[in-house]
């Protein structure tokens, strides 16, 4: 006899909440949701519905194979809920939710009967450890299915019991690679690695609801015994890495050289995942499960973990901004003008993404050079096949002539960093394209509304700033000039989304809004090469501070004369606390311009490299070999100045109507765009965590000590003067 109920906690209201069970005589089916949920989070309310779940099929003996599955396709389960995450803030309160959660998955791992679990699409933290319960996991073998545990990059341990099961399951080395590294992997390296036991193909004849079915009955045949399957046995140099206190003590050694050269000791979380799983294998998995549980109560209330789950959100919402227009985007051609760095770069991400895209560029030499890049960064992309590599290569093509873009539906400009050039190529561009076109400037120092000019309809035109290298930096600047639609505003956010990146919608003011924040921090590490203090010093206090690299080194790796502008082009619109001694002209002059020719102010091609020892004669000063200032003083002069201009743009709408979505732009902005911190949240997130009634001291002691460019701006004085946020307008 068959029987389908809900099985929901008493406090949950309707499906979201609870699991659904069927009973087919020796079958059993747990369902993690109801299919319009698309993927299950792991609920307080689902998790206790889970239970009653697990109570009943323990009590029907007649059960001899359960499998569990997602709620639909598209996702087994995403792990808990993050939104939960962010309200812990009692140690004690966060090690009982992991106890419960491990309790009820204990529940799972004991039953009886022989328990499969069925995966498709993502299966992540909590939906990974459910799975580990399972005695078998069988996933569908689609682009999205995803399985591992990302905890780490919350800032917390996985609490239920996956620092324990990954380890047993898949050996001790392994398992590290995905604890520590916040890793989710493809359903083939699950294969390998024997955190999948099988793979169910995708077939073409198949729609997705007998995709779904054929996945379920795989899993239902292996669960009743009509197919057998075997696990994939551990390496044996793995097991003895797992299972022997010396290897462990030799992998858990390395691995801790290799977390805190990675953290530099700035985030707890992987080294306490470390010790649970070392100290678990040790002292057996019920002990073990005490100390995950323990270690996720003191980490879930860390300010690491606040941070980072201050991200996600970000992360979640810059995702989204281009969604109400993303349909637009289904069979659009892109154009790209300008075939060198930053141009060959975009063209590739968008190939990548399934894109065909034309690359218009002038000269022989650069045609050649930028489809060489476009094959190399394809060839880098992991998630690439062969065939796919070639199909993106089929779809680009190379030329010299504008008028092959008539038929583009956004076209890219990335040409040399000069008006006039730019307005002339808008200008035929605007001509020769459909008024529906986006016309995108990538830009970094001119204003958008200038290049806009040129085109007859300039709502069509607008800024999408991308970083260098392009393939790697995950944030995009999309720049409204004064007549920039919003349709065009959001279709390059969607465009930038769909290349991986996070859009966020600035305004257009020099520097944008990146460039803009990082010049003082820049100018200031000039004024303190003025003072004598060597190279080594200032990046070592900007690095130690959680940067990933320091000023000087950054400006090597933007290029010096790159630089240069950029400084001119700040110093002449904002003024005297942008200004600094005229190092990088200089250092131009004298035929250095940073990593791209190997000479600038470290020498290039030294392992590891090293400061020039001549640049300090080439540049007139005499290295101070004292300790003062301090590395704190360092730092607050390096980074108070950033929190200044940031409050200056949030004040100044430069991220739009300032408020708790604004200050999470620029927030988002800092850490995607210059690698501020993570950590550290952001730059208004840390001026947060200071407190503004700090932050204006400082700066005002600053300012005694080394001049009035550190003054504290409006913004910050007036969210001093009434104790207030800066995720709050003021008046
Ligand atoms: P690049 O010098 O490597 O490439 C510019 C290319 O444009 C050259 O191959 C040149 O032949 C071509 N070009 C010049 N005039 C042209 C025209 N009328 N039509 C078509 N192609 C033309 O320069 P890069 O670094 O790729 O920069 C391009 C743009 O991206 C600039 O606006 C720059 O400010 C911006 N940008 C650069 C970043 C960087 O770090 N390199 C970062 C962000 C933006």
């Amino acid at each position: 006899m068959e029987t389908t109920s809900e099985s929901s906690s008493p406090s949950s209201a309707g499906t979201a909440g609870s699991v659904k069970i069927e009973l087919k005589g020796a079958l059993a089916v747990i369902r993690l949701g109801s299919p319009e949920e698309k993927t299950s989070i792991l609920t307080q309310q689902r998790i206790a519905s889970l239970e009653q779940a697990l109570d009943r099929i323990a009590a029907a003996p007649e059960v001899k194979g359960l499998v569990v599955i997602g709620p639909a396709i598209t996702g087994f389960c995403g792990g808990a809920d993050v939104a939960a995450i962010q309200t812990v803030t009692d140690p004690a309160l966060g090690e009982r939710l992991a106890r419960q959660g491990q309790d009820v998955f204990a529940k799972l791992a004991a039953l009886k009967c022989t328990t499969v679990a069925a995966i498709s699409g993502a299966c992540v933290g909590g939906g990974c450890e459910l799975a580990l319960c399972c005695d078998y996991r069988i996933l569908l073998d689609s682009p999205e299915t995803k399985i591992g545990l990302p905890e780490i990059k919350l800032g917390i341990v996985p609490g239920f019991g996956g620092t324990q099961r990954l380890p047993r399951l898949i050996g001790l080395p392994n398992a590290l690679d995905i604890i520590l590294g916040g890793k989710v992997v493809p359903a083939k390296k699950a294969l390998r690695l024997g955190l999948a036991d099988r793979l169910v193909g995708v077939s073409v004849e198949r729609d997705k609801a007998a995709t779904f079915a054929a996945l379920e009955s795989t899993a239902a045949d292996v669960a009743t015994g009509k197919l057998r399957i075997q696990r994939t046995p551990i390496a044996l140099g793995h097991k003895l890495m797992t299972f022997t206190g010396l290897g462990r003590s030799l992998v858990q050694k390395r691995a801790r050289a290799e977390v805190l050269k990675e953290t530099k000791g700035h985030y707890p979380a992987p080294l306490r995942a470390l010790d649970a799983a070392v100290q678990g294998l040790a002292l057996g998995l019920g002990e073990g499960l005490k100390r995950e549980a323990r270690a996720l109560g003191e980490m879930i209330v860390t300010p690491e973990s606040k941070s980072l789950v201050h991200l996600y959100f970000l992360t979640e919402s810059a995702s989204k901004l281009g969604r109400p227009v993303a349909e637009h985007l289904e069979g659009i051609s892109v154009g790209v003008v300008g075939g060198g760095v930053m141009g060959a770069g975009i063209a590739s991400s968008c190939l990548a993404q399934g894109m065909p895209v034309i690359v218009v560029e002038p000269s022989a030499e650069a045609r050649s050079k930028a489809s060489t890049h476009i094959k190399n960064s394809l060839g880098k992309r992991r998630s690439l096949s062969d065939k796919d590599r070639e199909e993106c290569l089929e779809r680009l093509r190379i030329s010299d002539q504008l008028e092959e873009l008539t038929g583009a539906s956004v076209v890219v400009e990335a040409i040399v960093e000069d008006l006039e050039t730019k307005r002339a190529v808008f200008e035929r561009l605007g001509a020769l394209t459909e008024p529906s076109a986006v016309l995108a400037s990538n830009t970094s120092s001119l204003p958008i509304t200038e290049i806009a000019r040129a085109v007859s309809d300039p709502q069509r035109v607008v800024g999408m700033h991308f970083f260098n290298p392009v393939e790697k930096m995950p944030l995009v600047e999309v720049v409204r000039g004064g007549a920039t639609s919003d349709m065009a505003a959001l279709l390059t956010a969607a465009l930038a989304g769909r290349l991986g990146k996070y859009p966020v919608i600035v305004e257009d003011v020099p520097g944008f809004l990146v460039n803009r924040i990082l010049s003082p921090y820049i100018a200031e590490a000039a004024h303190l090469l003025a003072e004598g203090l060597p190279v080594e010093r200032i990046d070592a206090a900007a690095l130690d501070f959680g940067m990933p690299m320091g000023p000087v080194r950054l400006l090597d790796e933007v290029g010096l004369d790159v630089a240069a502008k950029v400084q001119q082009i700040m110093t002449e619109s904002y003024g005297a606390r942008m200004q600094a001694p005229d190092y990088l002209r200089r250092m131009v002059d004298a035929g250095r311009l940073g990593k791209k020719n190997g000479k600038g102010f470290y020498r290039h091609g030294d392992i590891p490299e090293q400061v020039a020892d001549d640049v300090y004669t080439l540049l007139g000063l005499t290295v101070r070999d004292d300790q003062r200032p301090a590395t704190e003083v360092l730092q607050e002069r390096l980074v108070l100045p950033l929190v200044n201009e940031a409050v200056r743009c949030l004040d100044e709408r430069v991220a739009g109507s300032p408020g708790k979505e604004a200050a999470g732009q620029i927030d988002l902005a800092t850490v995607m765009g210059m690698g501020f911190a993570p950590f550290r949240g952001g730059i208004l997130h840390y001026a947060e965590s200071l407190g503004a009634r700090t932050v204006a001291a400082r700066l005002d002691s600053l300012a005694e000590t080394y001049g009035p460019r550190f003054v504290p701006c409006d913004g910050i004085r007036a969210r001093a003067a009434g104790n207030l946020s800066f995720y709050v307008a003021i008046e």
